[in-house]
């Protein structure tokens, strides 16, 4: 088709016609503008884009305070500020790799010391110049771990107790109006296994915590809402429990709190929650997303007769969210993972990574369109906003954040089995993106930064003024057979170590501004 056909197959004639036809050819004539941009690498490498350089802001290992060190596998990051050039920062310990703490055997002291390794840090830092550096021995410096015990924001006890044993698993997580943290605990099964409601195990743990340490799996998988002064936290049963990735908080427009949250798992829901307030999430109605009927299903026993006929009651619920979600009909979704709010049109993006049992290797990101535009609503449509594969030149994505131009910008996670290999041919290590929202390059993607061998970025966060992009850089050389035969040196040439880096510089600058 032609352009004079084409747009008279738009409908457009005459005069119309005349007009569009020249302002199709002078846009064609327009050169876009060349772009930084990337090529994919399988280096054990962390590379960014002409104008953007990166600097580790810390290490797995260092120590924090007097007793305490930055734990492992860094994930989700927070910013609180204290002022313009002071802020604290959370990140996340998600999991542990044995073979780099004490050794792979599964013996109690190799355990206790995986312990302090997972749930979370709170540290200082400070802007001197440009440079975010850590306040080292900060009274605000804590850590959250295995050992810490956190109570249950619930009226009734969980399996008898009002609390749970430490965090672990902290994957992606979130932010509240009212500056609290929120950490997701993701893969707990990793840890404690699971088991079903009959309390028969349907899932052994990798790591075997729960050889020394029979904790219940059930007092993991929720979501934990962390104070940024005191580390004083809460498990938020009323947020369900799952594999929960992530935590995103807004407001409905009568201004009650609304959290939507994925269950990263192969076929598993999209969850949204609505608080009974404006300033707590420990009370309100669960829902889960239906994407057929565009609707969010309540999990509510008093709304849900199907709910009432197999539950005991709303903690069974709260417990036993998967199931719940299932017997009212929620959508099979391919591995939601990050969640964030569209500041261009209020819509909720929500990453699907991929999902190998049915053939999609390269994930999407899903668009919800709530129904007036309102997070209280509970009807929507849904389409695809971008899709992975090799015409777009990524796969996999999972962490999001926007700038402050509406930008999205975004990290892959494929599995470091997998990388540049079948299916990942081509797309190098893992990578941060950047989709461009507006101007001459409206609709490209930039690949703004390579990660080292295995690693994947997480937790992408800008600073209040947007001039830093906080990034963690998880498991490099996660592959490594043994500390003898390690896949990755990075950073230091030694044993690969995750760690938080900061992204700076003019061309970070320029597409935070619109001029590219
Ligand atoms: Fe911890 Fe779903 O990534
Ligand atoms: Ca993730
Ligand atoms: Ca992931």
């Amino acid at each position: 088709m032609n352009r004079r056909n084409f747009l008279q197959f738009l409908g457009i004639s005459g005069a119309s016609l005349a007009n569009a036809e020249k302002a199709m050819a002078i846009m064609a004539k327009v050169p876009r503008q060349i772009i930084p941009n990337l090529f994919p690498s399988l280096e054990d490498k962390l590379t960014t884009v002409e104008g953007i350089t990166s600097t580790i802001l810390i290490r797995w290992g260092d120590k924090i305070n007097e007793t305490d060190k930055f734990g492992f596998n860094n994930d989700f990051i927070a910013f609180h500020p204290l002022s313009s050039d002071r802020g604290l920062l959370w990140v996340n310990h998600e999991y542990v790799n044995p073979l780099f703490i004490k050794g792979k055997e599964r013996i109690k002291e190799n355990i206790d010391l995986e312990k302090r390794e997972v749930g979370g840090s709170i540290i200082e830092i400070q802007k001197v110049g440009t440079d975010w550096t850590m306040i080292k021995n900060s009274p605000y410096n804590r850590r959250l771990d295995a050992n810490t015990e956190i109570p249950f924001a619930w009226n009734h006890p969980i399996l008898g107790s009002k609390s749970a044993i430490g965090t672990m698993a902290g994957c992606a997580g979130g932010y509240t109006p009212w500056g609290t943290f929120l950490s997701c605990e993701e893969n707990y099964d990793m840890y404690w296994g699971e088991r079903n409601r009959e309390g028969k195990k349907t899932a052994q743990s990798s790591l075997q915590w729960d050889k020394f340490y029979p904790l219940p799996p059930e007092h993991y998988g929720w979501v934990v809402e962390i104070e940024p002064l005191t580390g004083k936290s809460k498990k938020l049963v009323s947020l369900g429990r799952c594999a929960h990735e992530c935590a995103a908080v807004t407001k409905s427009k009568n201004g009650k709190i609304v959290a939507y949250t994925g269950d990263d798992t192969n076929n598993e829901h999209l969850y949204k929650f609505i608080s009974d307030s404006n300033d707590s999430l420990e009370s309100g109605e669960l829902f889960v997303a239906n994407l057929e009927k565009g609707e969010w299903l309540s999990l509510n026993i008093d709304d849900q007769p199907i709910l009432k006929k197999n539950f005991k009651n709303q903690t069974e619920i709260q417990i036993w969210t998967r199931e719940a979600a299932k017997l009212v009909g929620a959508t099979p979704l391919d591995r939601p993972e990050d969640i964030e709010f569209d500041p261009l049109t209020g819509n909720v993006l929500i990453a699907l990574t991929n999902n190998k049992s049915k053939n999609n290797f390269h994930g999407s990101i899903l668009k919800i369109s709530e129904t007036n535009n309102n997070p209280g609503s509970l009807t929507f449509t849904h389409e695809t906003f971008l899709s992975g594969g090799k015409d777009a030149g990524f796969a996999c994505p999972d962490n999001m954040v926007f700038d402050q131009m509406g930008n999205l910008w975004f990290t892959t996670d494929m599995s470091g089995d997998s990388i540049g290999k079948g299916p990942y041919e081509g797309f190098g290590n893992n990578a941060l993106y950047v989709f461009l929202r507006s101007g001459l390059n409206k609709g490209r993607i930039i690949r703004v930064a390579n990660a080292p061998i295995d690693a994947e970025f997480t937790g992408p966060c800008f600073s209040p003024d947007y001039k830093t992009l906080f990034l963690s850089v998880q498991h490099p050389g996660e592959q490594s057979s043994s500390i003898k035969n390690l896949t990755s040196h990075w950073p230091d040439g030694d044993i690969p170590k995750s760690c938080v880096i900061t992204l700076q510089g003019p061309t970070l600058d320029k597409i935070n501004s619109g001029k590219i």
